[in-house]
Protein backbone atom coordinates (compact mmCIF):
# COMPACT_ATOMS: atom_id res chain seq x y z
CA UNK A 1 0.00 0.00 0.00
CA UNK A 2 2.45 2.35 1.18
CA UNK A 3 4.75 1.29 -2.10
CA UNK A 4 2.04 2.24 -4.19
CA UNK A 5 1.56 5.44 -2.43
CA UNK A 6 5.16 6.22 -3.24
CA UNK A 7 4.61 5.14 -6.84
CA UNK A 8 1.63 6.95 -7.17
CA UNK A 9 3.32 10.51 -5.88
CA UNK A 10 6.25 10.28 -8.20
CA UNK A 11 3.98 9.67 -11.17
CA UNK A 12 2.01 12.69 -10.09
CA UNK A 13 5.21 14.48 -9.57
CA UNK A 14 6.64 13.69 -12.78
CA UNK A 15 3.59 14.46 -14.41
CA UNK A 16 3.41 17.70 -12.38
CA UNK A 17 7.03 18.69 -13.57
CA UNK A 18 6.14 17.24 -17.37
CA UNK A 19 3.18 19.77 -17.05
CA UNK A 20 4.96 22.56 -15.89
CA UNK A 21 8.09 22.25 -18.83
CA UNK A 22 5.29 22.37 -21.11
CA UNK A 23 3.70 24.84 -19.83
CA UNK A 24 6.67 27.22 -19.40
CA UNK A 25 8.78 25.75 -22.76
CA UNK A 26 8.90 28.62 -25.47
CA UNK A 27 9.80 27.97 -29.10
CA UNK A 28 13.02 29.54 -30.57
CA UNK A 29 12.01 31.87 -33.40
CA UNK A 30 14.21 31.76 -36.71
CA UNK A 31 16.67 33.77 -36.45
CA UNK A 32 16.28 36.68 -40.00
CA UNK A 33 18.50 38.76 -41.37
CA UNK A 34 18.76 42.08 -40.38
CA UNK A 35 16.13 44.61 -42.03
CA UNK A 36 17.30 47.12 -44.25
CA UNK A 37 17.15 50.80 -42.49
CA UNK A 38 15.69 52.15 -45.61
CA UNK A 39 13.09 49.82 -45.42
CA UNK A 40 11.48 51.47 -42.56
CA UNK A 41 9.38 54.43 -42.91
CA UNK A 42 10.90 57.50 -41.20
CA UNK A 43 7.80 58.70 -39.68
CA UNK A 44 7.48 55.19 -38.71
CA UNK A 45 10.96 55.67 -36.87
CA UNK A 46 10.68 58.88 -35.49
CA UNK A 47 7.60 57.70 -33.53
CA UNK A 48 9.65 54.91 -32.17
CA UNK A 49 12.13 57.26 -31.29
CA UNK A 50 9.77 59.42 -28.88
CA UNK A 51 8.28 55.94 -27.50
CA UNK A 52 11.89 54.72 -26.80
CA UNK A 53 12.41 58.28 -24.94
CA UNK A 54 8.93 57.78 -23.07
CA UNK A 55 10.17 54.23 -21.78
CA UNK A 56 13.64 55.22 -20.80
CA UNK A 57 15.42 52.18 -22.61
CA UNK A 58 18.54 54.08 -22.65
CA UNK A 59 18.26 54.59 -19.10
CA UNK A 60 18.95 50.55 -18.83
CA UNK A 61 19.89 49.44 -22.28
CA UNK A 62 22.58 52.34 -22.52
CA UNK A 63 26.60 52.07 -20.25
CA UNK A 64 27.48 55.26 -18.94
CA UNK A 65 29.92 56.91 -20.94
CA UNK A 66 29.29 53.96 -23.78
CA UNK A 67 27.51 53.70 -27.19
CA UNK A 68 23.46 54.01 -27.28
CA UNK A 69 21.50 50.67 -26.40
CA UNK A 70 24.92 48.56 -26.26
CA UNK A 71 23.94 47.16 -23.10
CA UNK A 72 26.00 45.80 -20.58
CA UNK A 73 24.36 48.33 -17.82
CA UNK A 74 24.11 46.73 -14.42
CA UNK A 75 21.33 46.93 -12.36
CA UNK A 76 22.35 45.63 -8.65
CA UNK A 77 18.60 43.94 -7.53
CA UNK A 78 17.65 42.00 -4.38
CA UNK A 79 18.95 38.84 -6.23
CA UNK A 80 22.22 39.96 -7.85
CA UNK A 81 23.43 41.90 -10.86
CA UNK A 82 21.61 41.76 -13.88
CA UNK A 83 23.03 43.28 -17.58
CA UNK A 84 20.56 45.37 -19.79
CA UNK A 85 21.25 44.10 -23.04
CA UNK A 86 22.67 44.97 -26.47
CA UNK A 87 19.62 45.96 -28.38
CA UNK A 88 21.54 47.57 -31.05
CA UNK A 89 20.81 45.51 -34.98
CA UNK A 90 24.12 43.52 -34.40
CA UNK A 91 23.51 40.28 -35.46
CA UNK A 92 25.93 38.54 -33.25
CA UNK A 93 25.74 40.38 -30.10
CA UNK A 94 22.46 42.47 -30.46
CA UNK A 95 18.90 42.09 -31.59
CA UNK A 96 19.91 42.09 -35.46
CA UNK A 97 18.34 38.75 -36.06
CA UNK A 98 15.11 39.34 -34.46
CA UNK A 99 12.31 39.43 -36.29
CA UNK A 100 9.32 41.94 -35.49
CA UNK A 101 7.52 38.59 -34.14
CA UNK A 102 10.31 38.50 -31.87
CA UNK A 103 10.91 41.54 -30.65
CA UNK A 104 7.13 41.64 -30.19
CA UNK A 105 6.73 38.35 -28.19
CA UNK A 106 9.77 39.84 -26.29
CA UNK A 107 7.87 43.07 -25.13
CA UNK A 108 4.48 41.48 -24.50
CA UNK A 109 5.65 38.58 -23.31
CA UNK A 110 9.01 38.25 -21.85
CA UNK A 111 10.69 35.95 -23.91
CA UNK A 112 13.70 36.53 -25.79
CA UNK A 113 14.00 34.96 -29.35
CA UNK A 114 15.60 31.89 -28.39
CA UNK A 115 12.59 30.92 -26.24
CA UNK A 116 14.47 31.80 -22.71
CA UNK A 117 12.20 33.92 -20.02
CA UNK A 118 13.64 37.26 -19.89
CA UNK A 119 13.64 38.57 -16.04
CA UNK A 120 11.04 41.40 -14.82
CA UNK A 121 14.23 44.19 -14.72
CA UNK A 122 13.11 44.27 -17.80
CA UNK A 123 9.65 45.99 -17.53
CA UNK A 124 7.67 43.85 -20.21
CA UNK A 125 5.10 43.46 -17.19
CA UNK A 126 4.02 47.03 -18.72
CA UNK A 127 5.40 47.23 -22.19
CA UNK A 128 2.75 43.87 -22.36
CA UNK A 129 0.00 46.64 -22.49
CA UNK A 130 1.73 48.43 -25.80
CA UNK A 131 -0.77 48.68 -29.12
CA UNK A 132 1.08 46.36 -31.96
CA UNK A 133 1.41 49.64 -33.80
CA UNK A 134 3.73 51.17 -30.86
CA UNK A 135 5.40 48.01 -30.95
CA UNK A 136 6.51 47.93 -34.51
CA UNK A 137 7.51 51.75 -34.02
CA UNK A 138 9.97 50.92 -31.55
CA UNK A 139 11.08 48.14 -33.93
CA UNK A 140 11.96 50.23 -36.83
CA UNK A 141 13.91 52.73 -34.54
CA UNK A 142 15.86 49.94 -32.68
CA UNK A 143 16.49 48.20 -36.68
CA UNK A 144 17.30 51.62 -37.83
CA UNK A 145 20.36 52.43 -35.14
CA UNK A 146 24.13 51.76 -35.19
CA UNK A 147 24.91 48.25 -35.08
CA UNK A 148 27.68 47.79 -32.10
CA UNK A 149 29.66 44.69 -31.67
CA UNK A 150 29.38 43.76 -27.32
CA UNK A 151 28.62 41.27 -25.80
CA UNK A 152 26.48 41.59 -22.50
CA UNK A 153 28.00 39.91 -19.35
CA UNK A 154 26.40 37.09 -17.90
CA UNK A 155 24.02 37.94 -14.90
CA UNK A 156 25.05 37.13 -11.33
CA UNK A 157 21.81 35.72 -10.09
CA UNK A 158 22.78 32.81 -8.03
CA UNK A 159 21.65 29.12 -8.64
CA UNK A 160 18.64 27.82 -8.93
CA UNK A 161 17.23 31.27 -9.54
CA UNK A 162 19.35 31.67 -12.66
CA UNK A 163 17.29 28.98 -14.03
CA UNK A 164 15.14 30.93 -16.16
CA UNK A 165 12.89 28.13 -16.92
CA UNK A 166 11.40 29.05 -13.71
CA UNK A 167 10.40 32.58 -14.32
CA UNK A 168 7.34 31.08 -16.04
CA UNK A 169 6.52 30.17 -12.05
CA UNK A 170 6.55 33.87 -11.65
CA UNK A 171 4.57 34.84 -14.48
CA UNK A 172 2.03 32.63 -13.74
CA UNK A 173 1.94 34.28 -10.46
CA UNK A 174 2.31 37.59 -11.01
CA UNK A 175 2.21 38.57 -14.58
CA UNK A 176 -1.02 39.43 -16.35
CA UNK A 177 -0.15 39.45 -20.28
CA UNK A 178 -2.56 41.89 -22.73
CA UNK A 179 -2.83 44.97 -24.00
CA UNK A 180 -4.08 48.45 -22.87
CA UNK A 181 -7.96 48.13 -21.97
CA UNK A 182 -9.52 51.50 -22.19
CA UNK A 183 -12.23 52.53 -19.79
CA UNK A 184 -15.67 53.63 -21.20
CA UNK A 185 -16.19 55.57 -17.86
CA UNK A 186 -13.23 58.03 -18.18
CA UNK A 187 -12.33 60.68 -21.20
CA UNK A 188 -10.43 60.26 -24.10
CA UNK A 189 -7.77 61.87 -22.61
CA UNK A 190 -7.63 60.10 -19.49
CA UNK A 191 -7.67 56.62 -21.04
CA UNK A 192 -4.52 58.11 -23.25
CA UNK A 193 -2.45 59.22 -19.99
CA UNK A 194 -3.08 55.67 -18.36
CA UNK A 195 -2.39 53.89 -21.08
CA UNK A 196 1.22 56.35 -21.41
CA UNK A 197 1.75 55.54 -17.69
CA UNK A 198 0.91 51.99 -17.28
CA UNK A 199 2.72 50.83 -20.34
CA UNK A 200 5.65 52.58 -22.16
CA UNK A 201 6.49 55.26 -19.34
CA UNK A 202 5.73 52.63 -16.26
CA UNK A 203 5.66 55.00 -13.74
CA UNK A 204 4.06 52.17 -11.36
CA UNK A 205 7.72 50.32 -11.80
CA UNK A 206 9.15 52.44 -9.45
CA UNK A 207 6.17 54.14 -7.38
CA UNK A 208 4.34 50.99 -6.38
CA UNK A 209 5.72 48.89 -3.86
CA UNK A 210 6.97 45.39 -4.55
CA UNK A 211 6.76 41.99 -2.80
CA UNK A 212 9.60 39.81 -1.69
CA UNK A 213 9.60 37.91 -5.27
CA UNK A 214 10.13 41.49 -6.87
CA UNK A 215 6.89 41.69 -8.37
CA UNK A 216 4.69 44.94 -7.93
CA UNK A 217 1.49 44.33 -5.54
CA UNK A 218 -1.28 44.46 -7.31
CA UNK A 219 -3.08 45.91 -4.03
CA UNK A 220 -1.03 48.61 -3.75
CA UNK A 221 -0.78 50.62 -7.23
CA UNK A 222 0.98 53.90 -6.48
CA UNK A 223 1.50 53.54 -3.19
CA UNK A 224 5.40 54.73 -3.14
CA UNK A 225 8.22 52.19 -2.28
CA UNK A 226 12.06 52.62 -2.43
CA UNK A 227 14.08 52.46 -5.51
CA UNK A 228 17.47 52.70 -5.83
CA UNK A 229 18.08 53.91 -2.44
CA UNK A 230 15.25 56.77 -2.89
CA UNK A 231 11.57 57.32 -1.50
CA UNK A 232 9.50 57.52 -5.10
CA UNK A 233 6.39 58.96 -2.93
CA UNK A 234 2.57 57.42 -3.24
CA UNK A 235 1.22 59.24 -6.11
CA UNK A 236 -2.42 58.05 -5.02
CA UNK A 237 -4.14 60.15 -2.67
CA UNK A 238 -1.42 59.14 0.32
CA UNK A 239 0.98 61.14 -1.22
CA UNK A 240 1.96 63.46 1.74
CA UNK A 241 2.40 67.16 -0.31
CA UNK A 242 0.04 69.08 1.60
CA UNK A 243 -1.32 70.74 -1.65
CA UNK A 244 -2.97 67.79 -3.43
CA UNK A 245 -0.66 67.50 -6.77
CA UNK A 246 -3.37 68.94 -9.33
CA UNK A 247 -3.30 68.02 -12.85
CA UNK A 248 -1.60 71.49 -13.97
CA UNK A 249 1.36 71.63 -10.97
CA UNK A 250 1.79 67.80 -11.93
CA UNK A 251 1.69 68.89 -15.77
CA UNK A 252 4.59 71.50 -14.99
CA UNK A 253 6.70 69.40 -13.04
CA UNK A 254 6.70 66.56 -15.53
CA UNK A 255 7.40 69.16 -18.33
CA UNK A 256 9.74 71.44 -16.48
CA UNK A 257 11.15 68.77 -13.85
CA UNK A 258 10.03 71.64 -11.17
CA UNK A 259 6.64 72.72 -9.40
CA UNK A 260 5.90 75.46 -7.71
CA UNK A 261 3.85 73.89 -4.66
CA UNK A 262 6.13 71.10 -4.38
CA UNK A 263 9.45 71.07 -5.81
CA UNK A 264 11.87 69.40 -7.92
CA UNK A 265 12.30 66.31 -9.58
CA UNK A 266 15.44 64.82 -8.46
CA UNK A 267 17.14 61.51 -7.84
CA UNK A 268 15.69 58.34 -10.21
CA UNK A 269 13.16 60.74 -11.58
CA UNK A 270 15.30 63.70 -13.17
CA UNK A 271 15.87 61.14 -15.90
CA UNK A 272 12.19 60.19 -16.25
CA UNK A 273 11.87 64.32 -16.62
CA UNK A 274 14.93 65.13 -18.90
CA UNK A 275 16.23 62.23 -20.51
CA UNK A 276 12.30 60.57 -20.75
CA UNK A 277 9.25 62.67 -20.69
CA UNK A 278 11.24 65.37 -22.83
CA UNK A 279 10.86 63.96 -26.26
CA UNK A 280 6.96 62.73 -25.24
CA UNK A 281 4.42 66.13 -26.76
CA UNK A 282 3.08 68.40 -24.63
CA UNK A 283 -0.57 66.62 -25.33
CA UNK A 284 0.84 63.25 -24.20
CA UNK A 285 2.46 65.02 -20.71
CA UNK A 286 -0.66 66.68 -20.29
CA UNK A 287 -2.72 63.43 -20.67
CA UNK A 288 -0.48 61.70 -17.80
CA UNK A 289 -0.93 64.15 -15.96
CA UNK A 290 -4.70 63.69 -15.91
CA UNK A 291 -4.60 60.28 -14.99
CA UNK A 292 -2.58 60.62 -12.14
CA UNK A 293 -4.46 64.06 -11.33
CA UNK A 294 -7.37 61.49 -11.00
CA UNK A 295 -5.19 58.76 -9.02
CA UNK A 296 -4.41 61.13 -6.58
CA UNK A 297 -7.82 62.54 -5.88
CA UNK A 298 -6.35 66.18 -6.47
CA UNK A 299 -10.13 67.93 -7.53
CA UNK A 300 -12.47 66.78 -4.33
CA UNK A 301 -9.22 68.02 -2.19
CA UNK A 302 -8.65 71.22 -3.88
CA UNK A 303 -9.91 73.07 -0.74
CA UNK A 304 -6.42 71.58 1.25
CA UNK A 305 -4.74 73.85 -1.01
CA UNK A 306 -5.05 77.27 0.58
CA UNK A 307 -4.46 75.86 4.27
CA UNK A 308 -1.15 74.24 3.25
CA UNK A 309 0.15 77.38 1.39
CA UNK A 310 -1.16 79.75 4.59
CA UNK A 311 0.58 77.25 6.92
CA UNK A 312 3.79 76.73 4.54
CA UNK A 313 4.14 81.39 4.33
CA UNK A 314 3.34 81.29 8.53
CA UNK A 315 5.99 78.28 9.29
CA UNK A 316 8.84 79.83 7.16
CA UNK A 317 8.70 83.46 9.40
CA UNK A 318 10.27 80.70 11.98
CA UNK A 319 13.33 79.96 10.53
CA UNK A 320 14.63 83.49 9.82
CA UNK A 321 15.79 85.81 12.82
CA UNK A 322 17.40 85.41 15.92
CA UNK A 323 16.58 82.25 17.73
CA UNK A 324 18.71 80.16 20.22
CA UNK A 325 17.77 77.38 19.08
CA UNK A 326 20.89 75.77 17.23
CA UNK A 327 19.00 73.90 14.90
CA UNK A 328 17.26 77.11 13.95
CA UNK A 329 20.86 78.59 13.34
CA UNK A 330 21.86 75.92 11.93
CA UNK A 331 19.12 76.22 9.50
CA UNK A 332 18.99 80.24 8.90
CA UNK A 333 22.68 80.20 8.11
CA UNK A 334 22.76 77.20 5.54
CA UNK A 335 19.09 76.98 3.97
CA UNK A 336 16.96 79.93 4.85
CA UNK A 337 19.40 82.33 2.34
CA UNK A 338 17.58 80.50 -0.47
CA UNK A 339 14.63 79.00 1.09
CA UNK A 340 12.67 81.53 2.11
CA UNK A 341 9.23 82.46 0.66
CA UNK A 342 9.17 86.15 1.75
CA UNK A 343 5.23 85.89 1.59
CA UNK A 344 4.70 83.97 -1.62
CA UNK A 345 5.41 81.23 -3.04
CA UNK A 346 8.53 81.13 -5.58
CA UNK A 347 8.91 78.26 -8.16
CA UNK A 348 12.94 78.62 -7.68
CA UNK A 349 13.04 78.18 -4.23
CA UNK A 350 11.03 75.41 -3.21
CA UNK A 351 9.25 75.97 0.21
CA UNK A 352 10.50 72.96 2.72
CA UNK A 353 7.14 72.95 4.49
CA UNK A 354 5.35 71.84 0.99
CA UNK A 355 8.03 69.59 -0.29
CA UNK A 356 7.39 66.01 0.09
CA UNK A 357 10.73 65.05 1.40
CA UNK A 358 10.20 67.08 4.49
CA UNK A 359 6.60 65.01 4.47
CA UNK A 360 7.44 61.97 3.79
CA UNK A 361 7.29 58.98 6.85
CA UNK A 362 10.99 58.12 5.46
CA UNK A 363 13.29 60.99 5.85
CA UNK A 364 15.35 59.67 2.79
CA UNK A 365 14.99 61.80 0.58
CA UNK A 366 15.29 65.02 2.24
CA UNK A 367 18.77 63.62 3.66
CA UNK A 368 20.21 62.49 0.29
CA UNK A 369 19.14 66.13 -1.16
CA UNK A 370 20.98 67.88 2.14
CA UNK A 371 24.34 65.76 1.46
CA UNK A 372 24.45 65.16 -2.37
CA UNK A 373 22.78 68.39 -3.60
CA UNK A 374 20.54 68.54 -7.05
CA UNK A 375 23.20 69.72 -9.72
CA UNK A 376 22.45 71.62 -13.10
CA UNK A 377 21.49 68.51 -15.14
CA UNK A 378 18.71 67.13 -12.54
CA UNK A 379 15.71 69.16 -11.09
CA UNK A 380 15.30 72.52 -12.68
CA UNK A 381 17.37 73.97 -15.30
CA UNK A 382 19.69 76.56 -14.92
CA UNK A 383 19.70 76.39 -10.70
CA UNK A 384 21.53 74.59 -8.09
CA UNK A 385 20.74 73.19 -4.87
CA UNK A 386 24.46 72.90 -3.15
CA UNK A 387 25.62 69.91 -1.51
CA UNK A 388 26.45 70.06 2.45
CA UNK A 389 28.07 66.29 2.91
CA UNK A 390 31.58 68.06 3.23
CA UNK A 391 31.14 70.95 5.37
CA UNK A 392 28.08 69.09 7.63
CA UNK A 393 28.67 66.22 10.07
CA UNK A 394 26.12 63.45 10.40
CA UNK A 395 24.57 65.68 13.49
CA UNK A 396 24.24 68.59 11.95
CA UNK A 397 22.14 67.31 8.58
CA UNK A 398 19.96 65.39 11.58
CA UNK A 399 19.40 68.61 13.37
CA UNK A 400 18.75 70.44 10.39
CA UNK A 401 15.97 67.18 9.06
CA UNK A 402 14.64 67.31 12.53
CA UNK A 403 14.17 70.66 12.83
CA UNK A 404 12.43 71.35 9.61
CA UNK A 405 9.78 68.19 10.29
CA UNK A 406 9.18 69.96 13.70
CA UNK A 407 8.39 73.40 12.16
CA UNK A 408 7.12 72.89 8.77
CA UNK A 409 5.09 69.80 9.28
CA UNK A 410 2.71 68.34 11.56
CA UNK A 411 3.61 64.74 11.60
CA UNK A 412 6.03 63.02 14.10
CA UNK A 413 9.49 63.30 14.16
CA UNK A 414 11.68 60.87 12.28
CA UNK A 415 13.47 58.38 14.56
CA UNK A 416 17.17 57.34 14.32
CA UNK A 417 17.79 60.07 11.83
CA UNK A 418 21.78 60.19 12.55
CA UNK A 419 22.47 56.81 11.91
CA UNK A 420 20.57 57.10 8.88
CA UNK A 421 22.32 59.96 7.85
CA UNK A 422 25.05 57.87 7.95
CA UNK A 423 24.05 55.03 6.93
CA UNK A 424 23.25 57.37 3.67
CA UNK A 425 26.68 59.06 3.44
CA UNK A 426 27.57 55.54 2.93
CA UNK A 427 25.96 54.54 0.50
CA UNK A 428 26.99 58.01 -1.68
CA UNK A 429 25.48 59.68 -4.39
CA UNK A 430 24.16 56.54 -6.33
CA UNK A 431 22.80 58.50 -9.62
CA UNK A 432 24.38 60.06 -11.67
C1 LIG B 1 14.57 49.32 -15.93
C2 LIG B 1 15.54 48.92 -16.90
C3 LIG B 1 15.07 48.66 -18.32
C4 LIG B 1 14.32 49.46 -19.12
C5 LIG B 1 13.72 50.81 -18.79
C6 LIG B 1 14.23 48.79 -20.38
N1 LIG B 1 14.88 47.59 -20.35
FE1 LIG B 1 15.06 46.26 -21.86
N2 LIG B 1 15.98 44.96 -20.60
C7 LIG B 1 16.43 45.25 -19.34
C8 LIG B 1 17.14 44.11 -18.80
C9 LIG B 1 17.80 44.06 -17.42
C10 LIG B 1 17.11 43.12 -19.78
C11 LIG B 1 17.71 41.72 -19.69
C12 LIG B 1 16.82 40.86 -18.83
C13 LIG B 1 17.33 39.44 -18.66
O1 LIG B 1 18.54 39.22 -18.70
O2 LIG B 1 16.49 38.56 -18.50
C14 LIG B 1 16.37 43.68 -20.90
C15 LIG B 1 16.11 42.99 -22.08
C16 LIG B 1 15.50 43.56 -23.19
C17 LIG B 1 15.26 42.86 -24.42
C18 LIG B 1 15.64 41.40 -24.73
C19 LIG B 1 16.93 41.45 -25.47
C20 LIG B 1 17.82 40.25 -25.40
O3 LIG B 1 18.81 40.25 -26.09
O4 LIG B 1 17.55 39.33 -24.62
C21 LIG B 1 14.67 43.75 -25.30
C22 LIG B 1 14.24 43.49 -26.74
C23 LIG B 1 14.54 44.99 -24.59
N3 LIG B 1 15.04 44.83 -23.31
C24 LIG B 1 14.00 46.14 -25.13
C25 LIG B 1 13.74 47.30 -24.38
C26 LIG B 1 13.05 48.44 -24.91
C27 LIG B 1 12.58 48.58 -26.34
C28 LIG B 1 12.93 49.33 -23.90
C29 LIG B 1 12.25 50.69 -23.88
C30 LIG B 1 10.85 50.66 -24.30
C31 LIG B 1 13.53 48.72 -22.72
N4 LIG B 1 14.02 47.50 -23.07
C32 LIG B 1 13.57 49.31 -21.48
C33 LIG B 1 16.20 46.42 -18.65
C34 LIG B 1 15.43 47.48 -19.11
C1 LIG C 1 13.13 55.17 -12.13
C2 LIG C 1 12.12 55.29 -11.11
C3 LIG C 1 10.96 56.24 -11.39
C4 LIG C 1 10.11 56.22 -12.46
C5 LIG C 1 10.15 55.32 -13.70
C6 LIG C 1 9.14 57.25 -12.22
N1 LIG C 1 9.40 57.86 -11.03
FE1 LIG C 1 8.42 59.46 -10.25
N2 LIG C 1 9.74 59.59 -8.73
C7 LIG C 1 10.75 58.69 -8.48
C8 LIG C 1 11.48 59.11 -7.30
C9 LIG C 1 12.66 58.40 -6.67
C10 LIG C 1 10.88 60.30 -6.86
C11 LIG C 1 11.31 61.19 -5.68
C12 LIG C 1 12.32 62.21 -6.20
C13 LIG C 1 12.14 63.60 -5.74
O1 LIG C 1 11.28 63.86 -4.91
O2 LIG C 1 12.84 64.50 -6.25
C14 LIG C 1 9.78 60.56 -7.77
C15 LIG C 1 8.93 61.64 -7.67
C16 LIG C 1 7.78 61.81 -8.43
C17 LIG C 1 6.80 62.82 -8.19
C18 LIG C 1 6.83 63.85 -7.08
C19 LIG C 1 6.09 63.31 -5.90
C20 LIG C 1 6.15 64.19 -4.71
O3 LIG C 1 5.22 64.11 -3.90
O4 LIG C 1 7.11 64.96 -4.57
C21 LIG C 1 5.83 62.67 -9.15
C22 LIG C 1 4.58 63.50 -9.31
C23 LIG C 1 6.22 61.57 -9.98
N3 LIG C 1 7.41 61.06 -9.52
C24 LIG C 1 5.49 61.11 -11.06
C25 LIG C 1 5.93 60.10 -11.92
C26 LIG C 1 5.27 59.74 -13.14
C27 LIG C 1 3.98 60.36 -13.65
C28 LIG C 1 6.01 58.75 -13.73
C29 LIG C 1 5.78 58.07 -15.06
C30 LIG C 1 5.65 58.98 -16.18
C31 LIG C 1 7.14 58.50 -12.85
N4 LIG C 1 7.05 59.32 -11.76
C32 LIG C 1 8.12 57.56 -13.10
C33 LIG C 1 11.07 57.58 -9.25
C34 LIG C 1 10.50 57.27 -10.49
C1 LIG D 1 22.31 78.40 -2.77
C2 LIG D 1 20.90 78.27 -2.55
C3 LIG D 1 20.44 77.09 -1.70
C4 LIG D 1 20.83 76.74 -0.43
C5 LIG D 1 21.86 77.43 0.42
C6 LIG D 1 20.02 75.60 -0.06
N1 LIG D 1 19.19 75.26 -1.09
FE1 LIG D 1 17.89 73.71 -1.11
N2 LIG D 1 17.43 74.13 -3.03
C7 LIG D 1 17.90 75.20 -3.75
C8 LIG D 1 17.36 75.15 -5.09
C9 LIG D 1 17.62 76.16 -6.19
C10 LIG D 1 16.53 74.02 -5.14
C11 LIG D 1 15.78 73.50 -6.34
C12 LIG D 1 16.77 72.65 -7.04
C13 LIG D 1 16.57 72.25 -8.44
O1 LIG D 1 15.46 72.13 -8.89
O2 LIG D 1 17.58 72.03 -9.11
C14 LIG D 1 16.61 73.41 -3.83
C15 LIG D 1 15.92 72.26 -3.47
C16 LIG D 1 15.84 71.77 -2.19
C17 LIG D 1 15.00 70.67 -1.76
C18 LIG D 1 14.12 69.93 -2.58
C19 LIG D 1 13.65 69.61 -3.35
C20 LIG D 1 12.77 68.80 -4.15
O3 LIG D 1 11.94 69.40 -4.67
O4 LIG D 1 12.87 67.58 -4.25
C21 LIG D 1 15.19 70.50 -0.42
C22 LIG D 1 14.52 69.47 0.47
C23 LIG D 1 16.16 71.47 -0.02
N3 LIG D 1 16.53 72.21 -1.11
C24 LIG D 1 16.61 71.59 1.26
C25 LIG D 1 17.63 72.47 1.64
C26 LIG D 1 18.20 72.49 2.97
C27 LIG D 1 17.72 71.68 4.14
C28 LIG D 1 19.20 73.42 2.93
C29 LIG D 1 20.14 73.78 4.03
C30 LIG D 1 20.91 72.68 4.57
C31 LIG D 1 19.23 73.98 1.58
N4 LIG D 1 18.28 73.36 0.83
C32 LIG D 1 20.11 74.96 1.14
C33 LIG D 1 18.77 76.14 -3.31
C34 LIG D 1 19.41 76.14 -2.10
Amino acid sequence: MFKRLLIGAIVLMVLGFGGFLAFAWRPEIAASQPPAPSSFDPALVARGEILAGAGYCSECHTPKGGRPYSGSRPMVTDFGTIYATNITPDPETGIGKWSEEAFRRALWTGVRRDGAHLLPAFPFDHLTKLSTEDVAALYAYFMTREPVHSVTPENTIPFPLNIRLFQAGWKLLFFTPGRFEPRADKSAEWNRGAYLAEGISHCGACHTPRNLLGAEKASATYGGAFIDNWVAPPLDKSNPSPVPWSRDELYTYLRTGISRYHGSASGPMAPVVHAGLNVVSDADVRAIATYFADVDESAPRAAEEKAAIDHALAADKRGVGPDNDPAAKLYTAACASCHYNGGEINVLRPDLALNSAVNLEDPTNLIRIILFGIDAKEGAPDIVMPAFAHGFSDEDVAQIAAYLRATRTDHPPWQGLVEKVAAIRAQGKTEE
